[in-house]
């Protein structure tokens, strides 16, 4: 299926944000180890969530969806993962696949891990190397690619670990293997990643520390520990609801809100960094829902100029960059976004499927290895961008099109649905003018 974004009307209406996707993620997993039955609402239906839920149903967990559009899991709790019979297919999803390796390791069994075109060519190694320090042993494609298959004894040895890249998968994957050692395993972060993984694991009864050190923090887990099912509340993803907004700020005359928006910190850099350069942004209804502070964010369209966007940032806004560089389109003068290399390894290389989104809609862009450099003013549109497999590189190129004086096409949009399957009706509710063809664009 292709896509086509005409210039939009102003956008009006208020909408609800998708169920976030790390959480709805972290939900299944958690309750698939946990003794007991796990409840969630407000789950992320996203083709990424359906597959890590298919994925632990292979390693024995019971999963149903209810007639109140609740999800149950019955946890493995004592008795543990069990060995899948067939490959264990994570589709797209570079979350599901990292923490479930983690979570999977902790327990005697072997699994082989397979995932879509996009999910073959990322690196693994990352969180499969410290699980080879904790014990497990595996196989896999040059570079650490999937398919991977890991075969554990169940018996892991504490971790004192402190990973390259600020990354909450592998801090997860980490933490979630710890459980089930004889010991207290030991993530160092020199940044702050997400912190749903600690915070998760608490409210599923483990002993979690968690201490400032530096930039970053130490997080603690003692093991062993069976996990206690819960019930989960997902908050709204402030990575979809970016979708909007910035769709909102850019299309002269346009008010909405959003309402259900997570406003944890370690995720809401791209609210700052719009502010920063002059977005109305009014975040109020502030509540606590599912342990975090959620909020209702009211967007009117907003004269932007570039700003240099400080690198410390990256981790609270790593998957916002494909939606920022569009705000920067429309922006004037340079946005200069620099220390996110991290972008190269997401669903596609990020930095150079957003650059060439860019140029091939007439935007000057440079390209770093470390990032790049977008010049605002009126785009010409006209393209038709290669989305490689990547939901946002997608949907970042749909918003562009809404303002632009030519339209901009899309040469797959089947990828949307892994995080935002209600992207088109959601955007064309507000005022997008997107069309979507079985037929693929030229
Ligand atoms: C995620 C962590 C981030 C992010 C991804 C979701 C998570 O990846 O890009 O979309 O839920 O833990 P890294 O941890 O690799 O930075």
């Amino acid at each position: 299926m292709s896509a086509t974004s005409h210039r939009a009307q102003a956008l009006s209406g208020t909408v609800r944000a998708p169920g976030d996707k790390s959480i709805s993620h972290r939900s299944m997993i958690l309750g698939a180890m946990a003794e007991g039955t796990t409840t969630v609402t407000g789950l992320l239906e996203g083709a990424d969530i359906l597959s890590t839920a298919v994925a632990m149903q292979d390693f024995g967990a019971q999963i149903e969806r209810q007639k109140d559009g609740s999800w149950t899991i019955i946890g493995c709790g004592k008795a543990g993962f069990k060995s899948p019979e067939g490959d264990v297919d994570c589709g797209n999803a570079g979350t599901g696949v990292r923490l479930i390796m983690g979570a999977a390791s902790g327990y005697a069994l072997k699994a082989t891990f397979t995932g879509d075109a996009s999910l073959s060519s990322r690196p693994m190694g990352r969180v499969l190397d410290p699980l080879a320090e904790m014990g497990v042993t595996y196989e896999a494609q040059a570079g650490g690619r999937l398919p991977a298959t890991l075969t554990s004894d169940g018996k892991l040895t504490p971790l004192d670990y402190t990973p390259p890249h600020a990354s909450a998968q592998v801090k997860s994957a980490i933490l979630l293997a710890g459980l089930n050692t004889d010991g207290v395993t030991v993530v160092n972060e020199p940044t702050l990643s997400r912190d749903h993984t600690e915070n998760m694991l608490k409210a599923f009864g483990a002993e979690v520390t968690v201490k400032a050190q530096g930039a970053g923090q130490k997080v603690s887990v003692k093991g062993p520990v069976t996990l206690k099912a819960t019930n989960v509340n997902v908050p709204g993803d402030p990575s979809s609801a970016a979708f909007p907004i910035v769709a909102a700020l850019t299309t002269p005359g346009s008010d909405i809100v959003i309402e259900n928006v997570m406003m944890n910190p370690t995720r809401t850099g791209l609210f700052e960094t719009l502010t920063e350069m002059g977005a109305y942004l009014r975040s109020d209804n502030f509540r606590t829902s599912g342990g975090e502070v959620i909020a209702d964010i009211h967007v009117k369209h907003s004269k932007l100029h570039g700003v240099t966007v400080p690198e410390g940032r990256a981790p609270s806004m790593i998957d916002e960059y494909p939606i920022l560089a569009i705000a920067a389109a429309y922006a004037s003068g340079t946005t200069i976004m620099r220390g996110i290399a991290e972008m190269r390894v997401k669903e596609s290389d990020r930095i150079s499927a957003t650059v060439a989104l860019l140029v091939g809609n007439g935007v000057e862009t440079s390209e770093y290895d470390d990032g790049f450099a977008v010049k605002g003013g009126a785009v010409a549109g006209g393209g038709t961008v290669i989305t490689h497999h990547d939901h946002r590189i997608a949907m970042s190129a749909l918003i562009l099109g809404m303002n632009s004086n030519q339209a901009v096409s899309i040469d797959d949009a089947s990828m949307i649905a892994t995080s935002f399957p209600t992207f088109f009706e959601l955007m064309n509710g507000l005022g997008a003018n997107i069309k979507t063809s079985k037929v693929a664009a030229a």
